[in-house]
């Protein structure tokens, strides 16, 4: 890690699969909010994958669905640096809800760029130890060429 990395907080971020058309805007928006982006990987979640990431959503109403979507296209997951970086992440996303989020933070993603539900354009980590199992989940993951060009969006 470099000096600048380890004297500041880092998060998770990662945009959904709803949001392919929309990545060069979203990093453009991170590094414009003044993050800097240490890590950045493009993957295509397999079911299990998926259930993994979220395993301490089991159970709840909306978790297949989560799951689901999660695994349905590619994903790009990114290790953000800076100061409060997991509140500050979370803020530029705005509430969870895309409708509660064009109300509250009307600027915010997931106004700007989510739909509703699972379709809400970003994750991110909810707290610093989130962000390191998260971070080591997301870049340890093996690609799978198969599974990423064999994804809708590249299906000329
Ligand atoms: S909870 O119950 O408070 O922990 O839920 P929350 O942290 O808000 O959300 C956990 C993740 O589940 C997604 N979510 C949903 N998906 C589909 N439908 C509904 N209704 C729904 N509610 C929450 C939410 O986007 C969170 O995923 P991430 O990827 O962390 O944003």
């Amino acid at each position: 890690r470099t000096h600048f990395e380890s004297q500041r907080g880092r998060t998770f971020a990662m945009i959904k699969p709803d949001c392919y058309s929309h990545i060069g805007k979203i990093v453009d928006t991170i590094v414009t909010a003044g993050f800097r982006i240490s890590h950045m990987k493009m993957a295509h979640f397999t079911i299990d994958d998926a259930r993994q990431f979220y395993a301490e959503h089991q159970g709840k109403p909306f978790y297949n669905e989560l799951v689901n979507f999660m695994a349905s296209d590619v994903v790009v997951g990114m290790e953000l640096i800076a100061e409060n970086a997991v509140p500050r992440w979370r803020e530029l996303m705005g509430p969870t809800n895309p409708n509660t989020a064009r109300v509250d933070a009307p600027r915010s993603l997931r106004a700007v760029f989510g739909t509703e539900g699972s379709h809400n354009a970003v994750h991110g980590s909810d707290a610093p130890a989130s962000a390191t199992r998260e971070i080591n989940f997301f870049f340890g993951l093996q690609a799978n060429p198969a599974v990423l060009n064999n994804c809708t969006c590249c299906v000329i």
